[in-house]
């Protein structure tokens, strides 16, 4: 019987999903190699923007007044090795520093960290988005470095939740896939999952293979669909055709659906634009690169969003940034999130900034994470701060708050009343009767 469950990592996807182990009625101990992170977790503080977990861990986490002390946190293996009847491996593959490729030594790390201590049959589960092939070269490391053998199994679960909506994902998934090799983990991966296989999430049972594709095959599916949206902004804007309307006419078709079909910036995080490139690298190393050129186009698409909203502010600006005052509302990669990796918005200020411009930014959760990574960018406390003076406004994320943002208002701020939409999610006709020029990617100016 699973009773006990280990977290090893406890980032976006391992601190969720220890809360979320023992929201479900685990015992759950959550193990990172940085003491701070530990520290911190065990405090009830959540180290990242993430809307639910906090209260999660004010439920959960061991010490914590009233709480049912079920989660706790170590920077021990030796620990997590005895706790656990199933161990899940949570930790990052981020794009390697000099290629596309995923780098697999947080992941070859924390497996050969936690298997010299393994004494007991166990199940050793893995969810961070690897290449295809990882889980077999895993298995085999694992058996052999455990003091258990084979009764030290691998398996394979794939992880679909998305940042800012990580709890309900969790709790509440659209699927669950399971890579397994023997009836054993399957029957324990159904003992973990009891509460949602009930509810009727449907569960996919398969091989290793098949469970690690699942996972870059969806998140390029999605990369895939905001970028052919994408394309059709380009196509637009060279027609003289209006890209949000064609795309609410598309996701008519049942077929289409009009989820991930927001044309503007494109896709950032840590998540699609490095397992686009990862998932080309590794079918390079296949043999057959060529089945996935197109993905290449798929990155090439969204890195020209960003090129394109720097010409349309440059245009903005009189055709060039020099002595130019430019407001930056957005800095996070979409909304809901403090996350900045590969943040289309960020890349964007600092182009602009690059080119001469003074720029102001400000975002509602990742202003902290903004400061540390881009120093030479000016912030400010209020989307009305940043505008002060400004001879462009750039919306970039699509953070609530500034739909809610009074144009009447913000035009006594800003030096020139001008508004490039980056995200289609601005109220077009009231930034426009509030005499804003409003410019978005892949629509006509007005006329
Ligand atoms: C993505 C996937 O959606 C998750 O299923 C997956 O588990 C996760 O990666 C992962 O691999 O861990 P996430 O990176 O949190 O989740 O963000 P998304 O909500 O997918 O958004 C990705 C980017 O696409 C954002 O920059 C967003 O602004 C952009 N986007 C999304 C668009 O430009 N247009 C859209 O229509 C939708």
């Amino acid at each position: 019987m699973v009773s006990t469950i280990t977290v090893i990592g406890t980032g976006y996807l391992g601190a969720t999903h220890a809360a979320c182990m023992a929201e479900l009625g685990f015992e759950v101990l959550g193990l990172d190699i940085v003491p701070e992170k530990v520290a911190a977790l065990s405090a009830g503080r959540v180290p990242m923007y993430e809307p639910g977990l906090d209260e999660l861990l004010a439920k959960h986490v061991a010490g914590l007044e009233g709480s049912t002390g079920r989660l706790r946190f170590t920077t021990s293996w030796e620990e997590a090795a005895a706790f656990g009847d199933v161990h899940f491996v949570c930790v990052n593959t981020p794009q390697q520093r000099d290629g596309t490729a995923a780098d697999m030594s947080h992941v070859d790390a924390a497996v050969d960290a936690l298997a010299p201590h393994l004494t007991r049959p166990t199940l050793v589960v893995g969810k961070s988005t690897v290449p295809v092939g990882s889980a077999d070269r895993l298995a085999e490391r694992l058996a052999a470095l455990a003091p258990a053998g084979d009764q030290a199994e691998l398996a394979w679960n794939p992880e679909f939740l998305r940042e800012g909506f990580a709890v309900g994902d969790t709790l509440h998934p659209d699927r669950l896939v399971v890579g397994v090799r023997s009836e054993r983990a399957e029957s324990m991966l159904r003992e973990v999952y009891a509460t949602p296989i009930g509810q009727g999430v449907p569960l996919v049972v398969t091989d290793f293979p098949t469970a690690e594709l699942v996972k870059t095959a969806a998140n390029s599916f999605l990369a895939t669909k905001i970028s052919f949206i994408n394309a059709m902004a380009e196509i637009c804007e060279s027609a003289g055709a209006d890209v949000v309307q064609l795309s609410k006419a598309l996701s008519h078709d049942e077929r289409i659906g009009g989820k991930f079909l927001n044309s503007g910036l494109g896709f950032g995080g840590g998540c699609l634009p490095k397992d686009i490139r990862a998932f080309m690298a590794r079918a390079d190393e296949l043999g057959t690169g060529r089945t996935l050129s197109f993905l290449r186009e798929v990155d090439s698409i969204n890195m020209r969003r960003r090129s394109r909203t720097v010409e349309l502010a440059r245009e903005q600006c009189g055709g060039s940034f020099l002595g130019r005052r430019v407001a930056v509302f957005g800095a996070a990669f979409k909304p809901n999130s403090d996350d900045i990796r590969d943040s289309p918005a960020l890349n964007v200020a600092a182009q602009i900034l690059l080119q001469g411009a003074q720029v102001t930014v400000y975002d509602p959760k990742a202003m902290d994470n903004a400061r540390k990574a881009f120093p030479g960018l000016s912030y400010a406390s209020s989307a009305l701060e940043a505008a002060q003076g400004a001879h462009v406004i750039l919306h970039l994320t699509e953070w609530q708050e500034f739909r809610e943002i009074d144009p009447e208002v913000l035009g006594s701020m800003v030096d020139e009343k001008c508004v490039i939409d980056g995200r289609n999610t601005l109220d077009r006709a009231r930034w426009e009767a509030a005499d804003w020029s409003y410019r978005a990617l892949g629509r006509p100016s007005a006329a």
